[in-house]
């Protein structure tokens, strides 16, 4: 069985490209034999945070936030697809990961920022890298940085031009770091449990 990778990505906007880096990181991790599932924040329509998974009583949480626990809990790694607002996090993600705690540990994250600029979001993916790593979860230091998206991923994300070409000779060593963390991870949690 492949990795089984959760792809995230929180733009709620209506006109939003990010989805583009998104269904590229899923096509092309399904490629090399993983099962990777987007998990777009706003098909998924968590209200803003209220009360964390944990803090339901046993059965009780609104099915969505139900269901992705269970998905985070049987995951092997995650991919963050991170955009920049104002050199920070989209907040439509931000909410959706911090629903959740307990549920991340243990478990090799990886980012993947863009932007309609040259920057490529990475102040943004930056600040992920923190949050993520709080989270429980080992980052990466293998990142992808797209920009500009626009530029780089047409509507069906597929690489265009000098920077689609880039993403492709960076996609490889981004997957494999990803998939060395996820193997060690999936090989420890089965020698040892988790401490906490
Ligand atoms: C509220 C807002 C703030 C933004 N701030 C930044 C920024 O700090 N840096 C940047 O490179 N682009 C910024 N942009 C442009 C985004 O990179 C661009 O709109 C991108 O497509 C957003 O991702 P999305 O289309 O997936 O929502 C901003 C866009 C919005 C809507």
């Amino acid at each position: 069985m492949g990795d089984r990778i959760l792809v995230f990505y929180g733009s709620y906007r209506s006109d939003r490209l990010g989805i583009r880096l998104a269904d590229f990181l899923v096509d092309r991790l399904s490629a090399r034999g993983a099962e990777a599932e987007l998990v777009d924040a706003r098909a998924v329509g968590l209200p803003l945070l209220d009360r964390m998974y944990k803090e339901y009583p046993e059965g009780e949480a609104p099915p969505a936030l139900e269901s992705l626990a269970g998905k985070i809990r049987g995951a092997d790694a995650f991919v963050f697809v991170t955009g920049e607002y104002n050199w920070g996090p989209q907040p439509g993600l931000k909410n959706l990961t911090d629903h959740f705690l307990e549920e991340w540990f243990w478990r090799p994250a990886a980012i993947a920022s863009y932007s309609a600029g040259r920057l490529a979001g990475v102040r943004a993916g930056t600040a992920w890298h923190a949050i993520l790593n709080e989270m429980g979860m080992v980052v990466t230091s293998s990142t992808l940085a797209v920009g500009p998206i626009a530029r780089t991923l047409d509507e069906s994300g597929t690489p265009i031009g000098e920077g689609g070409a880039a993403l492709e000779r960076a996609f490889g060593r981004f997957a494999d770091d990803l998939a060395w963390w996820t193997e060690a991870a999936k090989e420890q949690r089965k020698r040892q449990a988790p401490p906490f």
